[in-house]
């Protein structure tokens, strides 16, 4: 089976990524809950993971780093932080359910800056929308639909000009893009451990760079004789026993794409998303969604025509390739998309994938289109 559904969880990790997984299980109790060796080990081996996050994301302070269970966690508890029942809140036009749905449960009220994937019109948009003064921004930075990257470092320092909290999601850019966290100087960036960082499911990140709101409570391992949970990062938003064996395999897999460099991991992406996407446009009845070459990255979206998404899908999983049909969990992203309410198939690759697997794909992707 060739595998291209890295946009939803990285299938093939860096060999030590298991190997610190089973190592921390065997000789890790748990991090801040005692003083003998296994508790020590486990802190040691949070912390660091927490300081190689820190480097990789350029955050001046380690503690400003908090685990959580994946990207979801994470936008949750900044999107709790920022905003109160009935707030406005601006938003791309790419947004995932873990936004949307945080949102609508708070019954905010959306501003949607929505360019289809044009980043100039893209950031026009939301400069426009800023001057209504919504109460927070998120920003999806890769669309796990079609793969197009959101100039989120111009839209940030829109939101810094005016005054408006950013949250940036980074399901789908960690471990392929440059995410700086001082220079972009967003209130929160969340990212899961299990995608483009190569961690275990279980894992995600949260950048924080001042105070936020607990989503949850109880036990911290630190301030114990207080009933609230204690004021200082990480702990504050950390309750209960951490994932730390897949924390351990976490730290692995951000060592891996630091060696690799962003830069060059993107670069082997886009080049094979491109190529699957230029296959794909010389078959009849084949419409693919991507952006321009440069504006893309390991991620593109097509349809067969005479074949819904589910169906295509299914084809391509019997002829041993594995791809994700439908609605990619983001109904925004495929209205803005027009292919709104049927879906598409997406395509996703990472640092593992090879041009013979993208090539694999397209004989069966011929192979479908012809006999359709
Ligand atoms: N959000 C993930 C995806 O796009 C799971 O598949």
């Amino acid at each position: 089976m060739i595998y291209l559904d890295s946009a939803a969880t990285t299938l093939q990790k860096p060999p030590e990524v298991g190997c610190a997984v089973f190592r921390t299980m065997q000789r890790a109790s748990s991090p801040g809950r005692g003083g003998h060796a296994f508790a020590m080990r486990a802190a040691e081996t949070v912390y660091a993971a927490r300081e190689t996050a820190a480097k990789l994301f350029s955050v001046d302070d380690p503690a400003k780093v908090v685990f959580t269970f994946n990207a979801t966690h994470g936008l949750n508890i900044a999107i709790n932080s920022l905003i109160k029942e009935g707030d406005t809140a601006l938003i791309s036009g790419w947004e995932h359910n873990s936004v949307l749905r945080p949102l609508t449960a708070r019954r905010a009220k959306l501003l949607i800056a929505e360019a289809g994937m044009d980043r100039e019109k893209t950031l026009e948009a939301f400069r426009a929308e800023l001057g209504k003064k919504p109460k927070l921004c998120a920003v999806n930075h890769v669309s796990n639909v079609t793969g197009f990257v959101l100039p989120v470092y111009e839209i940030a320092e829109e939101c810094q000009n005016a005054g408006v909290p950013l949250i940036i999601d980074a399901s789908q850019s960690a471990g392929a893009f440059k995410l700086d966290f001082r220079r972009l100087g967003a209130d929160f960036i969340a990212m899961p451990g299990h995608k483009g960082l190569y961690g275990p499911q279980g894992t995600g990140i949260l950048l924080v760079k001042d105070g936020a709101e607990p989503l949850l409570f109880g036990g911290s391992g630190s301030s114990s004789a207080l009933p609230d949970m204690p004021d200082e990062l990480p702990d504050r938003l950390e309750a209960g026993t951490h994932n730390t064996a897949g924390i351990a395999g976490l730290q692995k897999g951000m060592a891996f794409v630091m060696r690799e460099g962003e830069e060059n991991i993107l670069r082997r992406e886009r080049e094979l998303a491109y190529r699957a996407a230029s296959g794909l446009s010389t078959l009849r009845g084949t419409r693919v969604y991507a952006p321009k070459r440069e504006d893309g990255s390991g991620v593109i979206s097509f349809n067969i025509e005479g074949l819904s998404p589910e169906e295509a899908g299914q084809r391509f999983s019997d002829m041993g390739i594995a791809l994700r049909a439908g609605m990619h969990c983001s109904p925004l992203a495929h209205k803005t998309l027009g292919t709104f309410p049927e879906g598409t198939v997406r395509l996703s690759v990472s640092a593992f994938t090879s041009a013979r697997e993208i090539d694999a794909f397209l004989n069966v992707a011929e192979d479908i289109s012809k006999r359709n």
